[in-house]
């Protein structure tokens, strides 16, 4: 780690668990480890920012924090994050997020941070002509577009319904876990879906991030695609990297190692 060097708190509200690291923007490399929080059972606002306190203690941060929800940010509130309180859903829900630690913070879909990390720091940085859908398989389905090193936020694409209900509960990583699904079982579910997008959409490339990129081998190996499918260059930290770069992103960025 370099005097220069650009570092960022970034932490991933999930389903289970509340992660933070300090990251080298430089990189995209975590620095000091993860620190965890288990998600709040009732998962309020509050008590979601409480716990990135916590973490932020933890990592001796005081600097601005970069914070990934699932969910759509939607002005003061969250939609669409039905892992987490109703809580979320009423106006003037986020207040309390705004500066968690002290300090302001910069809230960005779970799925979008990912994309983020990815345009950042994977191939696709490289890939300026086209669409690149990421999508993260977790507690549900997230979605990021990537189009020509553009992310279009707030796509919720694991919301489509196929003719076995919502792909996101019926072929997302809980649903794996839970059911216990063999990879060939998974993916005749998930196939209609990437059929699905691909017809509407035309990506050129598939990134696949969430719990799955680390089975990823398994799993995609048994989609039938006509473009490209990798893992999230960053795996299963691509939440918590992207949250930090969208800090620097909204022009809140502090430098130097005396930030934290
Ligand atoms: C939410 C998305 C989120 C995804 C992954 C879905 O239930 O609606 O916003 O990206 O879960 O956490």
């Amino acid at each position: 780690m370099s005097e220069q060097a650009e570092m960022q708190l970034g932490v991933d509200v999930g389903g289970t668990s509340i992660k933070g690291a300090v990251v080298d923007l430089g990189a995209g490399d975590l620095v000091g480890g993860i620190h965890t929080e288990p998600t709040p059972p009732e998962a309020s606002p509050g008590d979601v920012a409480a716990a990135i306190g916590r973490i932020a203690a933890a990592a001796g941060w005081s600097g601005p924090v970069g914070v990934a929800l699932p969910g759509v940010l939607d002005g003061s509130c969250l939609r669409h994050a039905p892992n987490l309180s109703a809580a979320w859903e009423v106006v003037g829900a986020l207040a309390c997020l705004r500066a968690p630690a002290g300090a302001n913070a910069v809230l960005i879909n779970d799925a979008d941070a990912a994309g983020l990390a990815e345009l950042t720091y994977g191939d696709t940085r490289l890939d300026r002509d086209g669409l690149t859908i990421v999508l993260t398989f977790g507690t549900g389905i997230g979605s990021a577009l990537l189009y020509n090193g553009d992310l279009i936020a707030n796509s919720e694409l694991g919301g489509l319904v196929g003719s076995n209900g919502r792909f996101e509960e019926i072929a997302s990583g809980r649903a794996i876990s839970s059911e216990e699904l063999t990879p060939v079982e998974w993916a005749r579910r998930a196939q209609p879906f990437f059929d699905e997008l691909e017809a509407m959409l035309n990506p050129n490339r598939w990134v696949v991030g969430g719990g799955l990129s680390e089975n990823f081998d398994r799993f995609a190996s048994r989609l039938m695609l006509s473009k490209p499918i990798s893992v999230a260059h960053l795996g299963i930290h691509a939440g918590v990297v992207g949250a930090a770069v969208a800090v620097r992103r909204a022009g809140l960025g502090t430098t130097g190692p005396a930030a934290h």
